[in-house]
């Protein structure tokens, strides 16, 4: 139960260089009594809904029947948080039954994935009968402090608008086509839509921006994927003219401020992948008038808390991901591991 003083040390760092300045959540005093209180009753020793139980640690890790619930670092990518995150009338609402988690309680489950997931080895969440500070009965007849949008919440990033109208150009199919020959591969995101995507990352660094050049007559492409490609800024060149794009994977790629620059134009823009790449605050600058951006990622590039708090503050939707609250990963072990030493434990 006890934190280790080498772990405690991590956290130190990690909130001194974790964006939001907050101190990092406490797991066993605010994490415990929600799962104590709202979730064990369906994932525990005594039923496990969608095969998952969420007692443990090992078996939180594990999952339920659709594989993992959490991404360290990553609360929007994370089914734990985007679960609780859901309108009182969505099936897939947790918990299904009664009022929604309060705000303040969604700000740390967030909170807490944002900063690793910590769950300090041997804590197991009690049964909720034995809660001892919050009433037994929490579960089965709430209070009626259902979610309320306060300041503290994200405010959901609305979804960008496709033109329902939308005709591909004459040459579109053709280039489509050319780009085949040589192995590129532009699918259709679904069936009877004209919309497409293409995933580069695979033919990594035999992609040069050259490469990339005929995408500009695809217009209908609302996914790029470029990661750990050889293209450069001269590539943005290309991108900024897919009016539609809504997904673009740079990460690890020569791209740099100039090119992130030229990328305004793409409104439509939900997720943007930075990781491992030259950009600096400049970029985000660039990048706050893109108010559907919902996922940003910019683990070990050069920016800073102060452009990241910047760029929050324009677009408080916006989930910036640093990696920096993933210093502390040495007690987020796998759950295989975790699994032999709470065996151990019991
Ligand atoms: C009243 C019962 C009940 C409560 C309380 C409850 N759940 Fe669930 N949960 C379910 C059921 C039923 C499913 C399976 C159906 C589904 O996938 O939507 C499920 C599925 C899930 C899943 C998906 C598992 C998978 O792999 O598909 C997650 C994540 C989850 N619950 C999280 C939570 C969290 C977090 C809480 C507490 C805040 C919670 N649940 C409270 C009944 C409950």
């Amino acid at each position: 139960m006890k934190t280790s003083a080498a772990v405690a040390r991590l956290w130190s760092v990690a909130i001194l260089t974790a964006t939001p300045v907050v101190a990092a959540v406490d797991f066993n005093k605010e994490i415990v009594p929600i799962l104590q209180q709202r979730c064990v009753e369906c994932h525990g020793p005594d039923k496990q809904k969608g095969k998952l139980r969420l007692d443990t640690r090992a078996d939180f890790f594990k999952g339920g029947k659709d594989g993992e619930i959490v991404k360290a670092g990553a609360a929007a990518d994370s089914e734990v948080y985007k679960r609780v995150i859901l309108p009182k009338d969505n099936d897939d609402r947790m918990p299904p039954k009664g009022d929604s988690l309060t705000a303040p309680q969604i700000e740390l489950i967030k909170n807490w994935v944002n900063e690793g997931a910590k769950w300090p080895e041997g804590v197991v969440v009690p049964a909720p009968a034995a809660a001892p500070a919050a009433p037994a009965t929490a579960a089965a007849a709430p209070v009626d402090d259902g979610w309320k949008p306060s300041g503290k919440v994200k405010p959901p990033v609305p979804a960008p608008e496709l033109p329902k109208d939308f005709k591909a150009p004459a040459g579109e199919a053709a280039a489509i086509e050319a780009l085949a020959k040589t192995g590129i591969d532009v699918r259709p995101v679904a069936l009877n839509v004209p919309w497409h995507e293409v995933n580069l990352r695979l033919l990594g660094t035999n992609v040069t921006d050259a490469t990339i050049a005929p995408l500009k007559d695809i217009p209908s492409l609302i996914e790029v994927r470029l990661g750990t490609t050889k293209i450069s800024d001269k590539a943005m060149g290309v991108l900024k003219n897919l009016p539609h794009l809504e997904v673009l994977g740079l990460e690890l790629t020569g791209v740099t401020d100039a090119g992130v620059g030229e990328l305004k134009s793409l409104q439509n823009l939900t997720y943007l992948n930075l990781y491992g790449t030259k950009v600096t605050d400049a970029a985000l600058d660039a990048l706050a008038g893109m108010k559907h951006l919902h996922n940003l990622y910019l683990w070990q590039t050069k920016v800073t808390t102060n452009g990241v708090d910047r760029l929050q503050a324009a677009l408080p939707g916006l989930n910036i991901n640093t990696g920096w609250e993933l210093i502390p990963v040495t007690t987020n072990a796998p759950a295989a591991k975790s699994e032999k030493k709470d065996e151990a434990k019991k």
